[in-house]
């Protein structure tokens, strides 16, 4: 990885742009930074708040501001009293971090409406019209929220967040092939992904990006590409919180004792409006891409029947459930399974960290560290730098990245 020393300021502040900035994730990540901001609750969750990381110099609770795209014409309040509702936020800290949610709301501007995806309710007319817009122009208009974020609160930083809604799937062609490609396209006024545009712009103002979705986001070369010619750190792709979490810390249990996986059949239910959106078969072909490699990978068997089924289950609102089911064997050909069911809250499982990726890339860029962060792929279902998915792997990477960081 290629570094360059950035000066060090003194007092700090940092910026976090949310994309899908009224999104449950966002909303999460918002109410609960309030919430520890203000001593409400406990940082159950985060990562960075445990030792060793807990030590690095990274940055506090009260030196994020917040802001961000929204292509959704519902307020912030909206969407906490849904997550009230859904036992999720707690009311009283939805009341506590009251006046900084609405300083949030006020930051909040006109995102882009991805093509894909015209058709969306409650849709935000003027990001109807930046996503009609030539990409230049929708570029310019995106380029110009992120610098005025930052002239405004004096930031000293500013990272930008995908927590918008998961793209459908597009044909591959080679406009992302290089960053001159993308350029040319560009220049062409050929359409391309939003999270794409997302990415180009903060990569473009010199800010690092976060890609929290199964979007493509800044995974393209030409954007990798971008990356290091501005000298940014980025990473992504897809958080991995839930069901791919826990396969890919009992994968490698099944390796080291020389057990053959016959097949891994999950099965997941989802209620939430990302539930929705992948009730889309376009949608739910980018998840799971990035949620099918995984244990072929891990696994070593290219052949393995390894099944992931994604269904939407309305009444079960924020509160996915995932069945697996794992047929092995073992010495004298004996066969036996493992079951697991999961229940989690998936906001409440992504949001510690968003804000644990935003204390880690704001480091980065502080230190001068540039490109794919290969220490935050335990974050992450499809790992922008690649490697392992073997969880307690790449923990140990985000260890030793902790100990080299140390006192820097
Ligand atoms: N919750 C998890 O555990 C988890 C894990 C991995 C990935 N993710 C991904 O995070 C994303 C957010 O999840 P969520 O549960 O908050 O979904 P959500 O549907 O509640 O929120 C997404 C928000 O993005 C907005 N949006 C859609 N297109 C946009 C665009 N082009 N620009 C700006 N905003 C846009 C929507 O209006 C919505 O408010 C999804 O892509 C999801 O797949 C979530």
């Amino acid at each position: 990885m290629a570094a360059r020393a950035r000066k060090r300021k003194g007092a700090r502040k940092l910026g976090a742009w949310l994309i899908g900035a009224r999104g449950s994730v966002a909303t999460c990540a918002a109410y609960g930074l309030a919430g520890l901001r203000e001593g409400l609750i406990e940082p159950t969750g985060l990562v960075t708040a445990r030792e060793p990381f807990a030590g690095l110099d990274l940055v506090a609770w009260d030196e994020i501001a917040l802001g961000g795209h929204e292509v959704c014409a519902r307020r912030l309040t909206q969407s906490a009293g849904e997550l009230v509702r859904q036992r999720v936020l707690p009311a009283d800290l939805v009341t506590g971090a009251a006046p900084h949610a609405a300083a949030y709301e006020e930051r909040v501007r006109s995102g882009l409406l991805d093509a894909a995806d015209v058709g969306v309710g409650d849709l935000d007319p003027e990001a109807a019209r930046r996503g009609s817009l030539p990409p230049r122009e929708a570029l310019e208009a995106l380029s110009a929220d992120l610098a005025e974020f930052q002239r405004e609160l004096e930031l000293d930083d500013v990272v930008v967040v995908n927590l918008a809604s998961t793209e459908a799937q597009r044909a591959v062609n080679g406009d992302g092939a290089d960053l001159r490609s993308l350029e040319t396209a560009l220049d062409a006024g050929r359409s391309q992904p939003a999270s794409v545009l997302y990415a180009y712009a903060a990569l473009s103002s010199g800010m690092p990006f976060v890609n929290f979705t199964p979007s493509p986001g800044a995974s393209w070369p030409a954007l990798r590409e971008l990356a290091r010619e501005k000298s940014v750190p980025h990473c992504g792709n897809d958080g991995k919180t839930g069901e791919t979490l826990v396969k890919t810390a009992l994968a490698p249990m099944f390796l080291a004792r020389h057990l053959r996986v016959l097949a891994w059949q999950g099965y997941n239910l989802l209620g939430n409006r990302d539930g929705e959106v992948l009730a889309d078969p376009l949608h739910k072909e980018s998840k799971l891409k990035s949620k099918g490699d995984v244990l072929r990978s891990l696994l070593a068997d290219p052949d393995l029947k390894a099944h992931v089924g994604i269904d939407y289950v309305p009444s079960l609102a924020d509160w996915k459930t995932a069945w697996d089911f794992v047929h092995f064997e073992g010495f004298l050909g004996a066969r036996m399974s493992l079951q697991f069911t999961w229940q989690g809250s998936d906001s409440a499982l992504a949001a510690p960290l968003v804000i644990d990726l935003l204390r880690l890339t704001e480091l980065a860029h502080r230190r001068g560290e540039v490109g794919e962060m290969p220490h935050t792929a335990s974050f992450f279902k499809a790992p922008l730098a690649g490697g392992t998915h073997d969880f307690h792997a790449q923990y140990r990477a985000l260890l030793d990245y902790a100990a080299s960081s140390a006192g820097s």
